[in-house]
């Protein structure tokens, strides 16, 4: 098979005048499409998507639009415009010139933390294979399938990192990127939330609020790194992250203002009248925001890590905005972290600043986290509703790091495992729960319809009007 690079897969690498490279893509291609037909978005694959492709990183490139059977997407490669005389920001490698090749010492380092991040990306594609088929309206149907063809564009922008850089290993490593499944008992993703089923759309929208933003953190802190066509490629994916996350606060927003609305029509706020009026009551999108923001937490990795010292130390991957810190080198400043005491309570442990680089990333990220849960909770507020969503302490429902197998309530405080029991039903979804979400999922697809349970959004996209037909189901 051979093709037309500049017109086929668009990308400012100069993909046309690289024969080796051309080849290896060309050998990956196909089975980067059977996979796409395989377990990317069951059913729509005929359907005409209104989206946005990048064919550029300018302004003007980056986000051109028009309606594309998704098999037929231009899946680009994109780097950000190289700085010139770029010197490492961080580490023990300060102020010395960033790498334009991998050096030799970190390279199965810096394999492995490419291929981490690549892996997460067709994950959750398949995670998500299944929502077309139950979307609450043709609006949310294209935004899931933009989400869907960008984290199809991101795989491709690792993968392109592993065979330009990486040789032989990178070939195999991309091989295995398509051959690992989330969910698969023998071949599962790399990380643990990458494998839970998203089945609802609030699960969905829980996802790219949560979940894509712990890829914003990691984008951010690889877009720092000392080898720079890493840097430049996540620099670049960062503009597009930025959409997944605008999906699930402004799902999650529409989700409760409609629960509001129905609160004012029936005249009540009990759960039960919500939920037969076919709204999803507060304490419910509580109990899936608790579960989704403490899976996303585990992402980051152990509070304490010798890991995460010696990749911060070695210029592979840096804090997100690491501009913002005067001291760049780290190897004076120490963190306090809070533990376990082993007594039942809580206990300070002083560690060196690398070691805790995680903790770090985990804190700048709930402090974004908030952004979105102090939006919603001003439009509560504004509805005039006694009540309140919000994040669970980081020591909630851990399963890595010095919390994890620990019984801890949602606002922090340690408690046995037989209170646990008795009250994880008030704070995680249960089955019950998790049933009543999928009676809601139905599909809507007259343009400009919404399900029962979602309000409309404010505007469509690219300021076409909400009842677009934003997919043409052919
Ligand atoms: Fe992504
Ligand atoms: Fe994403």
């Amino acid at each position: 098979m051979s093709l037309n690079y500049r017109d086929r897969i668009p990308n400012n690498v100069d993909l046309g005048t690289n024969r080796s490279l051309q080849r290896a893509l060309e050998h990956w291609q196909p089975k980067f499409l059977t996979w796409w037909q395989d377990l990317g978005p069951e059913g729509f694959q005929a359907a005409d998507v209104y989206l946005r492709t990048a064919t550029s990183v300018d302004a003007k490139g980056w986000a051109t639009y028009g309606k594309v059977k998704m098999p037929d997407y231009r899946w680009g490669i994109f780097l950000a415009e190289q700085t010139a005389d770029r010197r490492i920001g961080f580490g023990d490698f300060y102020g010395k010139p960033a790498w334009d090749q991998v050096p030799g010492d970190f390279r199965s380092t810096l394999r492995r933390l490419i291929v981490t991040q690549g892996d997460t990306e067709p994950a959750s594609v398949e995670q998500q294979r299944l929502l077309g088929q139950i979307c609450p309206s043709l609006y949310d149907l294209r935004n899931l399938f933009q989400v869907n063809v960008e984290e199809g564009r991101h795989l491709w922008a690792m993968v392109y990192l592993l065979h330009a850089y990486f040789g032989r290993d990178g070939r195999e490593e991309a091989e295995e990127l398509l051959a690992r499944h989330s969910g698969d008992a023998d071949k599962p993703r790399i990380l643990g939330t990458f494998n839970e089923p998203i089945s609802d759309w609030l699960s969905f929208y829980m996802f790219t609020y949560f979940t894509d933003r712990d890829g914003k953190f990691q984008l951010k802190s690889l877009a720092e790194s000392g080898f720079d066509p890493l840097a430049r490629t996540c620099q670049f994916m960062l503009t597009e992250e930025a959409h997944h996350m605008f999906v699930g606060e402004t799902g999650i927003g529409r989700v409760i203002r409609r629960t509001l609305e129905v609160m004012d029509e029936i005249n009540s706020d009990d759960p039960e009248a919500l939920r037969k009026a076919g709204a999803i009551d507060l304490p419910t999108v509580q109990k899936y925001l608790n579960f989704w923001f403490s899976s996303s937490l585990d992402l980051f990795g152990s509070d304490v890590s010798s890991n995460a010292a010696t990749v911060f130390a070695n210029g592979l991957k840096g804090r997100p905005d690491e501009g913002r810190y005067e001291d760049h080198v780290c190897v004076e400043d120490v963190f306090d972290l809070d533990k376990p005491d082993g007594k039942g309570g809580v206990e300070t442990e002083t560690v060196p600043l690398r070691n805790a680089m995680n903790e770090v990333t985990r804190n700048a990220y709930v402090k974004d986290c908030m952004i979105g849960v102090k939006r919603w909770n001003r439009s509560i507020a504004k509805a005039g509703k006694p009540f309140e969503l919000t994040l669970p302490s980081t020591r909630f429902r851990r399963q890595i790091g010095s919390w994890a197998g620990f019984s801890v309530m949602p606002d922090g405080t340690p408690i046995d495992e037989e209170a646990w029991n008795a009250r994880v039903n008030e704070w995680l979804p249960t089955e019950a729960d998790q049933q009543f979400v999928h009676s809601l999922m139905r599909q809507v697809t007259a343009p400009g319809k919404m399900a029962s349970w979602i309000a409309p959004p404010d505007r469509g996209i690219n300021n076409l009007p909400v009842d677009y037909e934003y997919v043409h189901l052919g």
